[in-house]
């Protein structure tokens, strides 16, 4: 930031990281950050204390990066968010003028609106006019922090509305020396939680590299190249094709390749924990979509859009809308599924052996069009998410309920709704 031409004043209650800074000198071993630090001090743009009032009252952004570290049940311990904010509320009732406070520490959704925005208004009386607070999640890495600073991989700007507040928007580029157009503004929760998935992603990534290199080692093969040919595809591995919250994956191809991977560790004795989770966390899913698919308000007929496992295929091995289909069925549903390439394949004979001999029970259930589906339906299971179906259901005078498995949110399930069902189902599976 001193480098950027800021002045900047650092506020921590330790003595020994104060002392430091106020030398010129790092409080952490970090490329580069004893050189900019001591440059900064010697230009007379770092300082530091104890005192948070002084800070506040001589600048015009608070940045608020204390440390968050985890309490014994994994969850984020919020203590030092609290103090800060509260400090800050204290110092911002004796400041005039418009401030702007940063949240950079990593939290739990809600924190912000819970109690970063309730503490400082409280306490300084000022309305959120005069004071403007948002969440610029930390994507830096130590040891390549200062790097990282300067080339962020993501910036992303949680506010109340998701959207740029009063003229802050520029004062923000600023900071973080970034063009506004490079902002993602999103709702506070949505960068509080999206800071720690982040995490969790790369926590798997290299769960998942680690797990296939044990396999590789024992199988003789080269587990380093084997990654990089599959990090190669920018299409479908490494891209955001297949990172859609929504159906539970299925067809002739992921379940038959995930367990002929795991064959193939448990012959090499090799234990793949994030591997063999995969199907289950799979089955799991299936049962929460059946689970939220009878949702229907006491409504019996009930419509379903895809039967295959995706659209435009007729491809129905292992299609999780069988089972949810079968599901519907099984608790005693008047159901009739519209899925135009099963459809054709049925009436044109392409795949109909195949659809005789398993779904039998389903075949009678297929409707030729989307009107046919509708004049039957009180209720329709979203598998596809089609805008056409949606399009007409609307504009029926009866329109039908819309459950929308896909969860692109087009159904009216409220949050409490759908929370409490998946902790039954936790309890369930369990
Ligand atoms: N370390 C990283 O690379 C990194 C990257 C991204 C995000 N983050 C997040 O940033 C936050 C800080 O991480 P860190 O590694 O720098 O933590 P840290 O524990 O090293 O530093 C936090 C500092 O906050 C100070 N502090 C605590 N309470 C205070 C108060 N009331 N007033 C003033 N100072 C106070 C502590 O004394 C300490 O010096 C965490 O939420 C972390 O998850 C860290």
């Amino acid at each position: 930031l001193s480098k950027e031409g800021h002045i900047v004043t650092g506020v921590d209650i330790m003595k020994d990281k104060v002392d430091a800074i106020g030398h010129g000198r790092p409080t952490v071993i970090e490329p580069d950050v004893e050189r900019l630090i001591a440059q900064g001090h010697q230009e007379g743009r770092v300082h530091a204390t104890h005192d948070a009032e002084l800070a506040v009252h001589s600048t015009e952004v608070s940045l608020v990066c204390v440390g968050t570290p985890s309490g014994r049940d994994g969850a984020l311990h919020m203590d030092y968010v609290a103090a800060t904010a509260k400090d800050i509320g204290d110092a911002l009732a004796e400041k005039e003028g418009r401030h702007l406070v940063v949240l950079r520490s990593t939290v739990p959704p809600g924190t912000v609106e819970e109690l970063v925005v309730p503490t400082i208004l409280e306490l300084s009386g000022k309305t959120a006019d005069e004071i403007c607070i948002v969440i610029i999640p930390e994507f830096l890495r130590e040891g390549t922090a200062v790097a990282d600073y300067h080339a962020p991989p993501l910036v992303v700007v949680g506010t109340s509305e998701g959207e740029p507040e009063q003229d802050h928007a520029a004062a923000i580029a600023d900071l973080l020396s970034v063009e506004v157009d490079h902002i993602q503004w999103v709702q506070y929760r949505q960068a509080e939680l999206m800071k720690s998935l982040c995490n969790v992603f790369h926590a798997l990534k290299v769960t998942f590299a680690n797990e296939v290199g044990a396999l590789c080692s024992e199988a003789g093969i080269d587990g380093h190249e084997v990654m990089r040919l599959l990090t190669l595809d920018r299409k479908l591995n490494i891209s955001a094709a297949y990172l859609r919250p929504g159906m539970p994956f299925g067809g002739s191809c992921l379940p038959k390749d995930l367990a002929a991977t795991i064959a193939l560790a448990n012959q090499h004795y090799v234990n793949a924990p994030l591997l063999r989770s995969i199907a289950e966390s799979n089955e799991v899913h299936k049962r929460r979509s059946c689970e939220a698919a009878i949702r229907c308000n006491g409504h019996r007929r009930v419509g379903m859009d895809g039967l295959a496992f995706k659209a435009d295929t007729d491809d129905l091995r292992e299609s999780p809308m069988v089972t949810i289909a079968e599901f519907l069925i099984g608790k005693g549903y008047d159901l009739r599924i519209y899925d135009p390439a099963v459809d054709t394949a049925r009436l044109t004979g392409t795949n109909r052996s195949f659809i005789e001999e398993h779904i039998p029970h389903l075949a009678d259930r297929l409707v030729g069009t989307t009107d046919e589906l509708l004049d039957h339906s009180e209720a329709i299971v979203l598998t596809r998410g089609s805008e056409e179906l949606l399009a007409a259901a609307h504009v029926r005078p009866d329109a039908p309920q819309i459950i929308d498995l896909t969860l692109a949110g087009r159904d009216s399930l409220t949050a409490t709704q759908e929370s409490e069902t998946v902790e039954q189902l936790a309890a369930a599976t369990t």
